[in-house]
């Protein structure tokens, strides 16, 4: 069975996208792609469908990273089906609890949580003003971290 994780911002299209991209692309380099599943999703229903926001899809390119994923609404089936799932910042972590199934078997937490080195606990909300590459760095943190401690968790 593989391992599946999900990361969760508030409209799936800026931050949660990011970090699905970085994220599989750090899997993918460590030849892990069948061992470890990616998605994203968003707490809102706001932007369902559509694809990601052009400075998300921008500051990827520019590391060379490609995705093509439309925005989706979290579903409490998500709860059962994700082992990890992981929270851009406190409020939606505390929609996430608020969401989350009487004995659900996902594990959820802050994404930065496994960057302890990080700036920041959160990843803050690029929407309003812009600082898409300050996020993209502490994806990239984000990311190296929670893969270490997968890795080590699994076995991998
Ligand atoms: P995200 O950013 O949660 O990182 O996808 C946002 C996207 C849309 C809005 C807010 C934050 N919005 O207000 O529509």
């Amino acid at each position: 069975m593989p391992v599946r994780v999900l990361f969760v911002c508030l409209g799936n299209i800026c931050r949660s996208p990011m970090a699905e991209a970085v994220f599989q692309h750090h899997v993918d380099a460590a030849g892990l792609g069948d061992a470890i599943q990616v998605d994203s999703a968003g707490t809102s229903d706001w932007h369902t469908g559509e694809s990601a926001h052009r400075g998300t899809l921008h500051v990827l390119r520019r590391h060379g990273i490609d995705y093509a994923g439309r925005a989706r609404t979290i579903s409490p089936r998500d709860f059962e089906q994700f082992d990890y799932i992981l929270a851009m910042d406190d409020s939606n972590l505390a929609n996430l609890r608020r969401l989350m199934p009487e004995g659900s078997r996902a594990k959820v937490h802050m994404f930065l949580d496994y960057a302890p080195d990080a700036s920041s606990r959160e990843v803050p909300d690029p929407y309003y003003d812009g600082r898409f590459e300050e996020v993209y760095q502490l994806v990239e943190q984000g990311a190296r971290g929670l893969l270490e401690h997968i890795r080590r968790e699994k076995g991998l």
